[in-house]
């Protein structure tokens, strides 16, 4: 097999995704049983606990504390039928909306997850409107389907007028008396009936039937037959198909019934999601789009996570593998500093253990170990230099001093403060040359702050004392340069530096930009510039 060959097909092979949802959906329902049906796990659910959210930086560590399941990274790998799925965890909560963003940037297709009793709800309208921006193709399940819920009908129609996407039902689901059996797919054509299991832990007996056959009339009942023949042909009665370039393009979604904790219907969502799902699409860089199968090996850092393993007080920095091949132990260009690095030890991260990897293709999702070298967007390739398009950043909209209770800690709270900035949980802005005193960190949601400092008390012995400060914005400094350190004397804000040195100006206010703006009318002023 020629090289080009083998590597249309082992990026084919890879399928990177993410789930978007609403807390409480069943996100974390759905990424167990995606486990149990790769067979990377054999039993769901070992542990189970009411969930305390406010410090979990990620929905997986939730997961590893309160589930017994080892989760070691924010990316869980596992097989299925052939293929090998990557999906990046994505956290709903409102406040970790940046991180959540970044790692929709790094996968290919989303997997929208809906509560059938409330269909689209806020966070995913959010992540939707991302998802949208990116012209993503996006698979919609429709949870809880063992519970009263709306009308599947009735959310066909929410999912189309809320969202502006057209909706394709692959799978119908089929009550009776009151129970949810299973599916009916409208592609095969068949009728999928499932049996409970304890606590939906292992893989739920399914039987395989037609619409016609008398055997579903004695299972399901004259009155569930007749309603779901008729479903039926009302769906087919609008007589459409899928369109596999709209759903690329992520104008259609699919439309899957189930139910998660049961399990039913899981397989027929997953057998056609890593069928339907589209090859990755070409990225974005400042030479152009680049194919994945490029021979070029090029890849972009989505995400920084320090002390993931608390023993060996380790950075891992994700990359997304955007085109090519890499093999362990060769030469790539960190094309922000220009400097050559080793692809060492790349890392992989299998449902229960991360392993080092010899080789791999576009579409993965590799984590290196990190000596201090990178920051999120970060663009490493063979060949001649290429950088892809800088990832989105939130203006941050909270901002407080963390007020150490030890000083003698100053030392570790700087250490702490920097890691916490370099993996983009926060933003940082330290005081210029010529100016004492302590970073101000900067948030786009409060919650972050109970992070910081929980993260700081954990992970760096730092006790610390939340400061809330009265600004409300900040703006990236262009043009003219300030004189940063004496901004305060004269009440036109705070003037400081971002992690990458670049002069920033905090704001309590309108009134206070403006009159910095005529003070120093050469200068301009400007919100991130590919902010979303
Ligand atoms: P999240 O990560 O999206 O926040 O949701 P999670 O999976 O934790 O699920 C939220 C709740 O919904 C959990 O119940 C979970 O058991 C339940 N759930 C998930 N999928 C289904 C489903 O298909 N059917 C039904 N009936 N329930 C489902 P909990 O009571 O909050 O927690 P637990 O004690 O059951 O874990």
């Amino acid at each position: 097999m020629s090289d080009s060959t083998l590597l249309a097909r082992e990026i084919a092979r890879r399928k990177t995704f993410a789930i978007i949802s609403h807390p409480d959906a069943g996100k974390t329902t759905l990424t167990e049983k995606l486990l149990l049906y790769g067979g990377a796990i054999q039993m769901a659910g070992a542990v189970k606990a009411k969930k305390a959210r406010a410090h979990a930086v990620s929905d997986w560590m939730e997961m590893e504390r309160e589930r017994g399941i080892s989760i070691v990274s924010s990316v869980l790998q596992f097989p299925y039928k052939g293929r090998q799925l990557n999906l990046v965890d994505c956290p709903g909560h409102a406040d970790f909306s940046e991180d959540t963003y970044r790692a929709l940037m790094a996968t290919d297709a989303a997997i929208m997850l809906l509560d059938s009793a409330k269909g689209v709800e806020m966070q995913t309208k959010k992540l939707f409107r991302v998802c949208k921006l990116r012209q993503m193709p996006i698979f919609t399940f429709v949870n809880k389907m063992d519970r009263p819920g709306r009308d599947p009908f009735e959310l066909i129609g929410e999912v189309e007028e809320v969202l502006g996407i057209g909706v394709y039902p692959v799978t119908w689901p089929i009550h009776a008396s009151g129970k949810f059996r299973g599916v009916y797919h409208r592609e095969l054509k068949q009728v999928f009936l499932f049996e409970l299991v304890a606590h939906g832990a292992e893989i739920a007996p399914m039987e395989a039937t037609t619409l016609d056959a008398p055997h579903l009339l004695e299972a399901l009942g004259e009155e569930a037959v007749k309603q779901l023949r008729d479903d039926v042909e009302l769906l087919e009665a609008a007589g459409d198909a899928l369109d596999r370039d709209r759903l690329a393009r992520g104008e259609v979604t699919p439309m899957f019934f189930g139910s998660a904790l049961t399990n039913f219907g899981l397989p027929q969502f997953l057998d056609a999601f890593i069928e339907l799902m589209p090859l990755p699409a070409p990225r974005n860089s400042d030479k152009g789009l680049i194919e994945p199968t490029d021979e070029r090996f090029t890849a972009f850092v989505f995400k920084i996570q320090a002390n993931m393993d608390r023993q060996h007080r380790d950075r891992l920095a994700f990359l997304r593998v955007c085109s090519g091949r890499y093999e362990r132990g060769m030469k790539v260009r960190h094309v922000r500093t220009g400097r050559e690095v080793r692809l060492t030890n790349p890392v992989q991260f299998m449902a229960q253990e991360r392993t080092v990897v010899d080789d791999g293709y576009a579409g993965d999702i590799i984590g290196m170990f990190d000596p201090g070298l990178y920051l999120i967007g970060d663009t490493i390739c063979t060949g001649s230099p290429v950088a892809y398009e800088p990832l989105p950043q939130f203006p941050p909209e909270h901002f407080a001093r963390m007020a150490i209770l030890d000083p003698m800690k100053r030392k570790q709270l700087k250490k702490g403060l920097e890691q916490l900035g370099q993996e983009g949980s926060i933003q940082l802005f330290r005081p210029p040359e010529g100016r004492e005193g302590e970073a101000i960190v900067g948030t786009v949601g409060e919650l972050q702050f109970d992070v910081v400092k929980a993260r700081l008390a954990a992970e760096y012995g730092v006790d610390v004392r939340v400061e809330r400060l009265s600004f409300s914005f900040a703006r990236w400094v262009e043009g003219d340069t300030l004189p940063l350190a004496e901004l305060e004397n004269q009440l036109y804000g705070y003037g400081a530096l971002d992690i990458r040195d670049n002069p920033v100006v905090l704001f309590k206010g309108d009134w206070q930009l403006e009159s910095c703006v005529k003070a120093f009318p050469k200068t301009r002023f400007l919100e991130l510039g590919n902010s979303i």
